[in-house]
């Protein structure tokens, strides 16, 4: 974990190894590079009139120092123009440059937070924001690795430097963005990590230890499953020997009078489509099948170190989705927790089929006034809107400001898509109440309408980050792997709930 700290003084004169500062587009123009009269403002001036840096967004240039009591190195990272830079433009440039520092093998880097304030936003959203890019930028696993380790570097220690600004306001933003990028981190490894590692009983573990933070965790097993009859879920779970973990976890129950908010995370900790078996092409992504319930369990980690006043449940039906003697068939008739039956089609639609049981559970035991699915559910979602956006859906309007907002503020991108009553004619069983899938037409659409059955009318939103879920090479603050697609937005939805 980066050690994270503020410090009220000039970076120009602090000796460190790297100092990262921001610069505009046509820095030639830009008062900032005159104004400064430091030695190091001299070199960092000669390196703009050569035109060796431009400023555009993507620029990096380091260049050296021999200033003994100054940074040795200095890093300009382009921001582009003035008119064009958000705090989402801001984290993508310190993303990319985090990397950069990585590699130099720079164990402590400097930021000098003066010169990142070119935007209409606070010291304290910008501070998060650096943070952000850089925590999240340089994220890498090295767990499953033995050899040459020592190729890998990582940056120790960070520091926001500012001799202008307020450091309260500078250390609550280096605050959050270090809980909230440790929550996306979090979520990053357990989605990406192996499903040899990353089971249902590992992810129990994590659910576990949020205990420390005070998140109350209740696991049901196979057993108790049957009992209360989580018979949906339990149909995905009965082809594996691979215990599975109905993972419930409650953060703030003792809040009086704090509403209640359910999130619910699809675990299929493998999903090799049961009988109806996947081609082996790309199977092993299917690792990655329990993302929603890394969102959820990196969410709930981030909720419970902020203190959110808020009383959030969160559901994370985990099991492994695999053929066997025991799986269940195409053409079985379910009897789901809610109630109603399903005709089983494809065995590869298990996501809706563990998810069913788990918003029937959370609606049923703690009428939330909101609930929040994250699902890699369908193929289709990358078909329709790629790996850029998170395509939602929705039956409540008051969720659906929530969202949008949220995607504003923590610049993840969201789409919402139709949720309309006329595709359930695609799951018209003529056998049970419903059939689990509608065919290709639509396919995330009617998987949503299928989902829109379990949730006792509770507001509600699904989001299907199949799309979102994975980043093919490094690119700005999301390194090659998993996003942690969702984690930042439902933070912010649930930190500015009550605004
Ligand atoms: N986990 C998959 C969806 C998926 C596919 C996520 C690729 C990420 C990348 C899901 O369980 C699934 O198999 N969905 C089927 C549904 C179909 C059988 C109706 C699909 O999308 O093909
Ligand atoms: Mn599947
Ligand atoms: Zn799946």
């Amino acid at each position: 974990m980066m050690k994270i700290s503020t410090l009220n003084k000039n970076l120009d004169d602090y000796n460190i190894p790297l100092a990262i500062i921001g610069i505009l587009e046509n820095p030639k123009d830009d008062p900032i590079v005159y104004d400064e009269q430091s030695n190091l403002w001299k070199i960092i001036r000669e390196t703009v009139e050569l035109g060796d840096f431009t400023g555009k967004k993507g620029d990096l240039s380091v260049i050296y120092s021999k200033e003994p009591n100054g940074p040795k190195r200095i890093m300009l990272v382009g921001l582009g123009k003035p008119e064009k830079i958000t705090l989402e433009s801001i984290r993508k440039a310190l993303g990319n440059a985090s990397r950069k520092a990585r590699d130099l093998d720079v164990k402590k880097v400097g930021l000098s937070v003066n010169h990142f304030t070119r935007g209409d936003f606070s010291i304290t959203e910008l501070s998060e924001t650096l943070v952000q890019g850089i925590i999240l930028g340089s994220y890498q696993d090295i767990e499953y690795r033995t050899k040459n380790l020592e190729k890998y570097k990582f940056i120790e220690e960070l520091i926001l430097f500012s001799p202008d600004y307020s450091d309260d306001e500078m250390k609550s933003g280096a605050k959050s963005g270090k809980i909230i990028s440790e929550a996306v981190n979090l979520c990053r490894k357990l989605a990406w990590g192996p499903a040899n590692y990353i089971t249902p009983t590992r992810l129990a573990k994590e659910a576990k230890k949020l205990e420390e933070f005070g998140v109350k965790t209740t696991i049901i097993d196979r057993k108790e499953a049957e009992e209360i009859g989580l018979g949906s879920y339990l149909s995905v779970a009965q082809g594996t020997e691979e215990p599975p973990k109905f993972i419930i976890m409650d953060y703030g129950s003792e809040k009086q009078g704090a509403e209640t908010v359910a999130l619910i995370g699809k675990a299929i900790t493998f999903d090799s489509g049961g009988i109806t078996i996947k081609p082996g092409q790309n199977m092993e992504k299917m690792k990655a099948d329990m993302t929603g319930g890394a969102v959820v369990i990196g969410a709930m980690n981030a909720i419970a170190k902020l203190g959110l006043d808020l009383h959030v449940i969160a559901i994370v039906p985990a099991t492994d989705n695999m053929p066997s003697g025991k799986a269940y068939h195409p053409g079985d008739v379910i009897t789901s927790y809610s109630g109603q039956t399903i005709e089983v089609i494809s065995t590869d639609a298990e996501g809706r089929m563990i998810l069913a049981d788990a918003l029937t559970y959370a609606a049923k035991h703690y009428q939330p006034k909101a609930m929040f699915d994250f699902a890699t559910l369908t193929g289709a979602m990358m078909i329709a809107l790629g790996e850029h956006a998170i395509g939602y859906f929705s039956n409540h309007d008051f969720v659906v400001d929530k969202l949008e907002e949220a995607s504003k503020t923590s610049g993840e991108g969201i789409w919402r898509m139709p949720l309309w009553e006329v595709y359930d004619q695609q799951l018209k069983s003529d056998v049970a109440d419903m059939k689990h899938t509608g065919g290709r037409p639509g396919g995330s659409i009617t998987a949503a309408r299928f989902l829109s059955k379990f949730t006792l009318d509770v507001p509600w939103a699904h989001l299907d980050i199949a799309g979102a879920m994975e980043q093919s090479s490094d690119k700005d603050y999301n390194p090659q792997g998993s996003k942690g697609p969702g984690v930042r937005l439902i933070i912010d939805v649930l930190r500015n709930w009550k605004a």
